[in-house]
């Protein structure tokens, strides 16, 4: 039977395009999981969607005089072409301004209220008198009191990663200022709020913690001491109109908190992943209490603790029944040329402009091998170059390359018939096939780099066996040797292929399609545009159930008829690195 995975990645904030740290903190990790889970026959959902309320969305329409909605909608279809063009295989990729996702954050909110884990305070808020109305926590920067930092947010400080409320910033400062403004005048005001209760549930994340050992080192360390530290309620409402309103009366000028209403969007997604295929009960399969079900979910450093203590009360408290999650695989950041990204300072790599100039797989293979998997990585174009021409073209893509176009030449554009295999011969394949068990242990624990790793340590060995072997040579001396060394080094290509298809799924496909068969190695993914109650979307379809162990050995037959050999990658300039480099900082 298949195990039903919930591939739950992190939704972005809609108020602008997603740069390279974004990729490497959750997507590319989650859509590699995915895509090897597929390959081994489980049923895989995989949904997100627009993070479109909250005030980084309102702070960008503030900044450029358009409407909430307009920065949203506008986001959200590049993230879209993102997806799209990188391959970040989503079942769903919606939002979180769906009448869908509305009726069941609501009915998270009544139902907490209900069940008794909401409450009711008077809270000591930010208010600006210059703007005369109170401050969401973005709007505030100051000093953050745990680690001295002086640029930290109003909900959370991005050096030291605690969560915190605006009122304990040291010399808070209002972001509505305009540059040259005398500082706004900031009081603290009362309003009442509603908060969860995270106290009341306490003794039960300890209990349901205790057999994470599995967990990620980094991650683990940031429970743990998040947890020492004590849980106290947590505001889950606010004085802003933009956001989903409070199912209550006498509460209009407040909406429910954006993380409350987001991280709910794992499950209202999977409702409407269900219904929008026409079978409504489907998305019960992942949010069922089994052993056969589990749900991972990929975001960034930052959102460890929303993933890992807020997010598990609540379902707690909503539904002892749901499922809590079976693993938070967070990534730490990535840092570009050795810096942090920083739209202002126009420190970034958008993936947008990266997919307009470069392909997908070069970068998902630099993001992999590189991946801020157990601490903090950097991005520079130089490596990137590096990595694409001497280790991607050099050690796979002229491997593959070099022996499906002499053999396309050769043999009759087939695969050869081989002779009796040699002991270097049973070898390589044996190793190439034992790979399968080492790489797909690696990647069902979340360690991708030790994944990649042994793919690409293995191409090396498949090209020593090739240059130790030389067919070019002995071709002229012994065709069937020649043929017997192809033939093997083909297999091996052939299981290199599969190994490689979650990290880089659009040269496996290609190479796919090279050795003979036909289509892509896992079907296709189809792009569906759909009516949906409130707007129309876009979302990638990917039909679960469907695919059964393709993450198995070649039994790459000899006869088969190859595709027309082309090379897998393209060659970069050195200049590249340079020049891309050159243009960050610069508006
Ligand atoms: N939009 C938020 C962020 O980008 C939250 C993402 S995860 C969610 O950090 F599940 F809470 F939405
Ligand atoms: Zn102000």
């Amino acid at each position: 039977m298949a195990d039903k995975i919930g591939v739950f990645v992190a939704w972005p904030y809609a108020n602008g395009p997603l740069h390279l740290g974004h990729i490497a903190g959750a997507y590319l990790t989650a859509d590699i999981f995915a895509r090897y889970h597929r390959l081994i026959g489980n049923d895989v959902l995989m949904v997100s969607g627009s993070d479109s309320h909250g005030t980084p969305v309102t702070i960008t329409a503030d900044e450029e005089g358009i409407t909430p909605r307009e920065v949203f909608e506008r986001s959200h279809a590049l993230f879209l072409e993102g997806w799209q063009k990188l391959g970040i295989s989503f079942d769903l990729f919606t939002h979180t301004d769906t009448e869908n996702h509305w009726a069941i954050s609501q009915d998270f909110f009544s139902r907490l209220l209900q069940n008794g884990y909401l409450y009711k305070e008077t809270a000591k808020q930010i208010y600006c008198e210059t703007d005369a109305r109170f401050l969401p926590d973005r709007y505030i920067t100051g000093t953050c009191p745990i680690c001295g930092f002086s640029r930290a947010r109003g909900d959370q400080c991005d050096n030291c990663g605690n969560v915190l409320d605006a009122t304990q910033l040291i010399e808070p400062r209002c972001k509505l200022a305009k540059p040259g403004d005398p500082p706004h005048r900031l009081i603290v005001r009362e309003s009442e709020h509603f908060y969860l209760d995270l106290p009341a549930f306490e003794k039960r994340l300890l209990a349901w913690l205790e057999d994470k050992t599995y967990w990620k080192p980094n991650v683990l360390a940031f429970v743990r001491n998040y947890l020492q530290s004590g849980l106290h309620g947590r505001a889950i409402t606010r004085d802003l109109d933009w956001g989903i309103p409070i199912p209550l009366p006498g509460y209009a000028s407040k909406c429910i908190y954006v993380w409350f209403e987001a991280v709910i969007g794992y499950y209202s997604a999977s409702v409407e992943w269900a219904k929008d295929r026409g079978t409504p009960d489907r998305w019960k399969e992942w949010w069922t209490k089994a052993p056969d079900v589990r749900g991972y979910y990929f975001v960034g450093k930052d959102n460890i603790p929303f993933h890992t203590i807020i997010w598990p009360a609540m379902l707690m408290g909503y539904d002892p029944d749901l499922p809590l999650p079976y693993d938070v695989p967070a990534n730490e950041f990535l840092n570009l040329e050795g810096h942090k990204f920083s739209k202002s300072e126009h420190w970034a790599v958008w993936i947008n402009d990266y997919l307009k100039k470069y392909d997908p797989d070069p970068l998902r293979y630099l993001l992999s091998v590189n991946m801020p998997e157990a601490a903090d990585t950097d991005f520079t174009w130089r490596e990137f170059v590096r990595r694409n021409n001497d280790e991607l073209i050099a050690n796979w893509g002229n491997l593959a390359n070099r022996v499906l176009t002499f053999t396309y030449r050769n043999f009759d554009q087939r695969v050869p018939e081989p002779g009796e295999l040699t002991d270097a011969d049973r070898a390589l394949i044996g190793k190439s096939e034992a790979a399968f068990a080492t790489v797909g242990a690696a990647l069902a624990r979340t360690r991708f780099k030790e994944a990649i790793g042994i793919a690409v340590e293995l191409a090396r060995e498949a090209n020593k066996y090739i240059a130790d072997n030389a067919p070019w040579f002995t071709i002229k001396t012994d065709r069937a040797r020649a043929g017997t060394t192809l033939y093997v080094a083909l297999r091996v290509i052939d299981n290199l292929k599969t190994l490689f298809y979650p990290f880089l799924p659009f040269s496996s496909n290609e190479l796919h399609r090279q050795l003979g068969y036909e289509g892509d190695l896992l079907g296709k993914f189809e792009i569906k545009t759909f009516q949906e109650t409130i707007r129309s979307h876009t979302a990638l379809m990917y039909e679960p159930g469907q695919h059964s162990q393709k993450w198995a050995p070649s039994q790459l037959s000899s006869g088969q008829k190859l595709g027309e050999p082309r090379p897998l990658f393209k060659k970069l300039d050195e200049k590249t690195a340079e020049e891309e480099k050159s243009k960050l900082g610069r508006i």
